[in-house]
């Protein structure tokens, strides 16, 4: 068995009343403006580097986690209306203003991408950590970062809408629903490091499409590790549904297992092409012979991918 027996110890204790409140208190990455920034800026460096847009109305992301710093981010670069939607509310108004302050200094100054030294686990990796003046140009940076300009943003983040039909250019709504957004709205939607914990894949693809304009983008980070739960990074693969249950117990967030090949194939299915697949390949670290039964199908690729950066256009 390749289950931490500490897994199994913390997925009872979660059944314990009062304790499952220790699980999942705090998601760890956006409590930090230089974190925010360095996702927002791979995101968009990556859609640059494959030929796709990179200026956008509406902003929506999934799973903004401690703070809506991502989101920021893009308002910084220029985005006119950004709604982060999260399973848990997370985020709280004083470190959203103070991570906006912070991200205003780091545009301003033009910093580097903050890189694989100072964050090791953040993916992709790039292979350019330079400041991307030549998509955020100095007339792109004046016009998002004009004084008045951020008055309104601080005023509507003190304040933020709970969906895109609210007007102000920050909404933030947790726990969301689907009818939050209206089909057709949205120009990119991004999410990092939330899909593997999805539990209905197929429904949130679905209603992720529907927001998206004909021609508009999707940038997912995913990871596809047990996350500490295995001693194998994918170690996972290899338990049954029953141990699965045991150390996964009633923990908030816990990696719905799916590989590589069904984010890809769900995509498809809902009228994207896929542009960005820059996956992360590690050797695995169990055998084709230790799958469980029901992933006994997974490609020597899916076996292989620990993460990936993707990204697709809506077709009309
Ligand atoms: C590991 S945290 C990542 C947070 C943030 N994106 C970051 O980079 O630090 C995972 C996030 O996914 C969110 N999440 C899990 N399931 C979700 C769902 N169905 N819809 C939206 N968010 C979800 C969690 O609430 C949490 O905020």
């Amino acid at each position: 068995m390749t289950i931490k027996p500490r897994s199994l110890v913390i997925g009872a204790a979660t059944y314990v009343p009062g304790l499952r409140n220790f699980t999942g208190r705090k998601t760890g990455g956006t409590v930090s403006a230089r974190y925010c920034y360095s996702v927002w800026l791979r995101h968009l460096c990556m859609l640059h580097w494959h030929g796709l847009p990179t200026t956008f109305e509406t902003v929506a992301e999934l799973g903004p986690g401690d703070s809506l710093g991502v989101g920021l981010a893009a308002l910084l670069s220029g985005a006119k209306r950004y709604v982060g939607l999260d399973a848990v509310q997370y985020a709280d108004s004083a470190r959203n203003l103070q991570i906006l302050e912070d991200l205003i200094v780091l545009f301003r100054n033009r910093t580097p991408i903050p890189d694989q030294v100072e964050f090791p686990l953040v993916q992709p990796p790039l292979s350019s950590y330079a400041f991307p003046a030549e998509l955020l140009t100095s007339a792109r940076l004046e016009a998002a970062l004009n004084p008045v300009r951020l008055d309104t943003i601080r005023a509507s983040l003190a304040d933020p809408g709970t969906s895109l039909r609210d007007r102000g250019l920050v909404c933030y709504n947790a726990p969301w629903t689907m009818a939050m957004i209206e089909d057709a709205t949205v120009d990119l939607v991004i999410s990092q490091g939330v899909l593997q914990f999805v539990r209905d894949l197929p429904g949130v693809y679905k209603g992720m499409a529907g927001w998206l304009r004909s021609g508009g983008i999707m940038s997912h980070e995913i990871a596809f590790q047990s996350i500490g739960i295995t001693t194998e990074w994918n170690g996972h693969w290899s338990c049954s549904d029953a141990i699965w249950r045991l150390a996964v117990g009633r923990r908030r967030h816990a990696t719905n297992r799916e590989p590589h090949s069904t984010h890809i194939a769900l995509l498809q299915k809902m009228g994207c092409q896929v542009l960005t697949d820059e996956r992360i390949v590690r050797r695995s670290g169990i055998s084709r012979g230790e799958l469980a039964p029901r992933f006994r199908h997974l490609t020597d690729e899916d076996l292989t991918t620990s993460s990936a950066l993707i990204q697709v256009v809506k077709l009309a």
